[in-house]
């Protein structure tokens, strides 16, 4: 087979990927790296996160920021309330976004997924239940999970020195990472999932995210 025809055949092959980690892990900052890179390679790549830019999404994020409360001053939304919203926003932006990507042959790279929500809402609820509710979510091609200790992400936080939002003192920090590993063991068996040591310098965790995600490219081409 030619040269040409091998690349013409990558350039029209889909895939899910998606990004997790800690807030802090990199995963912004490596979804954007890498689309630049796949591109240089002649592939079509579509960024997109989850909370989305939707309007399920949007809600979610005033949530996050304290813009959407219950009221006279009850505080934030509840814990269950939060983890149906996020559990909408990602069947909503499936179905919006990321399956027309999918089905025009283009990459989707992925900043959170469901893995965010057995980790963070999972950490408050009991995971059984954030399972349930996100069963209908397809699974990725391939998750690639930007491991950092919690205290390193806490410092990467601290640099970038924004309002704290919901999720981020450092002990939920820490629990969240727990729900994270439990995650990851529970769900290996069943779909790809691939830790990245997120200490690493930046260009290195893009290269290791790079390879298994051609990897994966490979595999099913
Ligand atoms: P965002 O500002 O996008 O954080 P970052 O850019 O650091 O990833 O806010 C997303 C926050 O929402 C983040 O703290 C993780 C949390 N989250 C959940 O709790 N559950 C979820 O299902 C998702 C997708 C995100």
């Amino acid at each position: 087979m030619s040269v040409r025809r091998v690349r013409a055949r990558a350039v029209s092959h889909g895939a899910f990927i998606v990004l997790e980690g800690l807030d802090g892990a990199g995963t912004t900052t490596q979804a954007e790296r890498l689309a630049r890179a796949l591109g240089d390679r002649g592939h079509r790549v579509r960024v997109t996160r989850q909370p989305s830019d939707g309007p399920i999404g949007t809600m979610v994020r005033q949530a996050l920021t304290g813009r959407l409360v219950l009221p006279n001053g009850a505080g934030p939304l509840t814990e269950d309330t939060l983890a149906l919203l996020f559990a909408a926003d990602r069947l909503d932006h499936l179905a919006a976004v990321i399956e027309p990507a999918l089905a025009r042959g283009e990459i989707v790279l992925c900043d959170r997924y469901v893995l965010s929500s057995l980790a963070y809402q999972g950490s408050a609820l009991p995971p059984a239940w954030v399972e349930q509710i996100n069963a209908r979510a397809r699974r990725p091609d391939l998750t690639l999970f930007l491991e950092v200790d919690a205290r390193t992400a806490a410092r990467r936080r601290a640099v970038r020195g924004h309002d704290a939002e919901l999720f981020e003192a450092d002990e939920r920090q820490r629990r969240i990472a727990r729900q994270y590993r439990a995650a990851i063991r529970r769900r290996a068996s069943s779909e790809r999932i691939v830790r990245i040591d997120g200490g690493q310098p930046i260009e290195a965790v893009t290269a290791a995210a790079l390879a298994e995600i051609e990897r994966v490219l490979g595999v099913s081409r």
